[in-house]
């Protein structure tokens, strides 16, 4: 099984970013902490950043038939990505949606996403744990999915 694990604009820059709302972990640090994750639920992760919305949009569709669920911490595109948004949808796969902060504890135009409608939840405010979060519940999820509907479990 295979899960997406996307990270929007700025995010290649976590570790220099403000570590008071960010935290002080790199981005490299968040992903190779959750590939051993992943390895101990049984499921791998394609990993993916990107500063551009076009070039998530090409990631998502080229890679969503492999994929069984998608983690996907979408950076500013969360406020006005609706490329974004479209290609998440299209896909039809389980989305969780990361934020490191808490976006309803910051300004105005961070307490809307267009993503969210589109996922099946999202974590805010948790920091890395919430992507282990993310990770594990969506593995959670797909496993259910599967006893519901047998035929998934050939998918990815
Ligand atoms: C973020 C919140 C967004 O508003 C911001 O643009 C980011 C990071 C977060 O993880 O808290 O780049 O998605």
């Amino acid at each position: 099984m295979k899960i997406l694990l996307i990270n929007g604009p700025n995010l290649n820059l976590l570790g220099a970013r403000d570590a008071s709302v960010y935290g002080s972990k790199t981005l490299p640090e968040i992903e190779s902490l959750l590939s051993k994750k992943a390895k101990e639920l049984g499921t791998e992760l394609v990993k993916f950043q990107s500063n551009h919305e076009g070039a998530l949009v090409d990631f998502i569709q080229e890679n969503r038939r492999q994929a069984s669920g998608v983690i996907i911490n979408p950076g500013a595109f969360t406020h006005y990505g609706l490329a974004l948004r479209d290609s998440l949808a299209d896909t039809t796969l389980p989305v969780i949606e990361v934020h490191l902060s808490n976006i309803y504890a910051r300004e105005e135009f961070r307490r809307r996403s267009v993503i969210a409608p589109v996922a099946r939840g999202q974590i805010s405010g948790l920091g890395w744990r919430g992507y282990v979060a993310a990770l594990d519940t969506l593995v959670a999820l797909i496993a259910e999915s599967a006893d519901v509907n047998p035929a998934k479990k050939t998918a990815g």
